[in-house]
């Protein structure tokens, strides 16, 4: 496999808005990010994904952009952003990102010219159709934040246009030739400043089935999933073939992909040997438990569902490329108030989660809180939601028959706002995130839940990531976790999630998750320990003996 810059590099995610607030408005910034790049050196992360920070209305919190080529003044200004491009490669971190191409806003001004002259060059750029009162829509698909894909153009009664998203997201027509021209400038014109590369959104959503058409509904709204649409749609390997050519490519830039519903052949041509993208996220666990009727019919999975779904993503890519793995991002729940059981939020714990997942074969992604184990609000109030999705969520539930306080609760579990309460620096008020009054409000457990506690304390999550980031580094190590294949060891053994990872060097990685001790019997003599997320380390022979929680990293003898 042809080595790139980007494979030993641990990536850490940035959502702006909640991450450092430098004046005051409650609003993170990127002179807030460029404050704390001594921090997430320190940390030893290298790749820094942001979240959008380009113009827009933030009906969906920047993922709805009005201007490609313009920083949001919340965020700052373009010579923030240069700044924030440069400061960073000083500190040996590149940044990545997030590119939102197969929608954008309504605010922007080709929507604006198409919604002027429809029939213009502008109209083609999106999905216009002639209709009038009473007749049907021109497919039955449910847009992801509920209700038909359809809306009539601002300024028409007689025209609709298609959105997969919210209403305030318009999709981008790319069977159009024009379009895709302006879209690859745009992503050159940023390649150009210095840039990483980007994280690319809702990609595989680029290639609609055409012409539209309806499908048998799936709930009584009449409505199908778009996912019902996605595995029928041929062709995105083509816009994708393309866009790479004349985009990352010419800038050996690393791009990893927010892929759902890919077929599953298709993987080589995706992140293989000059696949599509670098890397793409490794979403099988974040699927466990999902039902697409609602939040309210989730359940969370067990360590044995979690543990299977990693290992077969790993068999998956292992002679293909690498996954990018995460515990959450800023769509998902709080990974350790998720996959670790309710009332089991110990260090040890998270430490445990953090570690099993951070060590698999791929780029460990780390989401901006997770390092200093931030957890879900167990306490939110209808109120305080703020993602559009999650009160399309609120209304499903109730539309299905739920109690309030049934709908609340599955909102307080699966809502995306829990990633999104502010980073929890300090104790102090306001929680060294913002001298104002934060976007939204702090988890309460900022006072003794915050990295200013549990800096140089060795036994941390913090010092324990730490740790991590710095055996992946390691040159005596860095081959074997970069390159190494992973082999499940013992996967039957139930709750033991444990795997070896071997190249160069021969480790295991071994995790007890649960909250009862077992024995594990070792695959051969131990030469060293290297990670352990408690102080004892308990070895009879042939086996060693593991604590509630334990995780340990070996290395084994040849
Ligand atoms: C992606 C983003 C999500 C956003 C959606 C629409 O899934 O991660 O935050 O809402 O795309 O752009």
């Amino acid at each position: 496999m042809e080595r790139k810059w980007w494979h030993g590099k641990t990536a850490y995610q940035i959502y702006p808005k909640s991450f450092c607030d430098s004046d005051g408005d409650g609003i993170g910034d990127l002179q807030g990010i460029i404050s704390k790049l001594d921090y997430l050196q320190e940390l030893g992360v290298e790749i820094v994904w942001l979240s959008p920070v380009y113009r827009s209305p933030l009906v969906d919190q920047g993922y709805d952009i009005s201007d490609y080529y313009s920083i949001d003044p919340r965020f700052g200004s373009m010579a923030d952003m240069d700044e924030l491009i440069a400061r960073a490669q000083e500190h040996g971190i590149s940044i990545v990102m997030d590119l939102v191409v197969n929608h954008c806003s309504d605010e922007h001004e080709w929507f604006r010219r198409a919604c002027q002259n429809p029939e213009g060059p502008y109209g083609r750029f999106f999905y216009i159709r002639d209709w009038h009162e009473g007749e049907p829509l021109p497919c039955n698909w449910r847009s992801y934040f509920g209700g038909p894909c359809w809306d009539l153009l601002p300024g028409h009664t007689d025209k609709i246009y298609f959105h997969a998203f919210h209403k305030r997201q318009p999709d981008l027509n790319w069977e159009n030739p024009a379009l895709r021209q302006e879209i690859y400038k745009m992503i050159n014109w940023w390649l150009q400043k210095g840039l990483g590369g980007f994280r690319i959104d809702a990609i595989i959503n680029i290639k609609k089935l055409l012409p539209f058409r309806d499908f048998p509904a799936d709930r009584d709204d009449g409505l199908c999933a778009i996912q019902t649409m996605l595995a029928r749609a041929e062709g995105v390997k083509d816009f994708l073939q393309e866009l790479v050519r004349e985009t990352f490519r010419r800038y050996d830039a690393f791009t990893v992909g927010e892929v759902f519903d890919e077929k599953p052949e298709d993987l080589p041509q995706i992140i293989g040997e000059n696949g599509f993208f670098s890397s793409m996220f490794d979403f099988s666990q974040k699927l466990l438990g999902q039902d697409r009727r609602g939040w309210y019919l989730c359940r969370r999975p067990t360590a044995e569902e979690y543990k299977k779904a990693a290992f077969a993503a790993q068999a998956k890519a292992a002679n293909i490329g690498f996954y990018s793995n995460i515990i959450e991002n800023h769509d998902q729940p709080r990974g350790v108030s998720h996959y670790l059981p309710q009332g089991e939020r110990s260090d040890a714990a998270k430490k445990l989660l953090g570690g099993l997942n951070f060590l698999l074969r791929g780029l460990p992604f780390l989401y901006q809180g997770q390092e200093i184990g931030m957890e879900n609000r167990d306490d939110w109030t209808l109120a305080e939601f703020d993602d559009i999705g999650t009160l399309d969520q609120y209304r499903v539930a109730l539309r299905a028959g739920c109690r309030p306080e049934q709908a609340l609760a599955a909102l307080a579990h699966y809502s995306r706002d829990n990633a999104r309460t502010p980073f929890q620096w300090d104790g102090s008020e306001g929680a060294g995130f913002s001298a104002g009054t934060p976007w939204m409000p702090l988890h309460p457990n900022y006072r003794q839940l915050n990295l200013a506690g549990q800096r140089g304390r060795p036994d941390s999550v913090y010092e324990f990531y730490r740790r991590l980031i710095a055996l992946r580094r390691s040159p005596d190590y860095a081959e074997t976790l970069v390159y190494g294949e992973t082999l499940p060891w013992l996967s039957e053994q139930h709750n033991l999630m444990a795997y070896l990872r071997r190249g160069e060097r021969t480790l295991l990685v071994a995790g007890n998750f649960q909250a009862e001790e077992q024995d594990m019997l070792l695959p051969g003599p131990v030469r060293a320990l290297l990670l352990n997320n408690l102080e004892s380390f308990s070895q009879n022979g042939e086996s060693v003996h593991l604590l509630p929680w334990q995780l340990l990293v070996l290395e084994l003898e040849e």
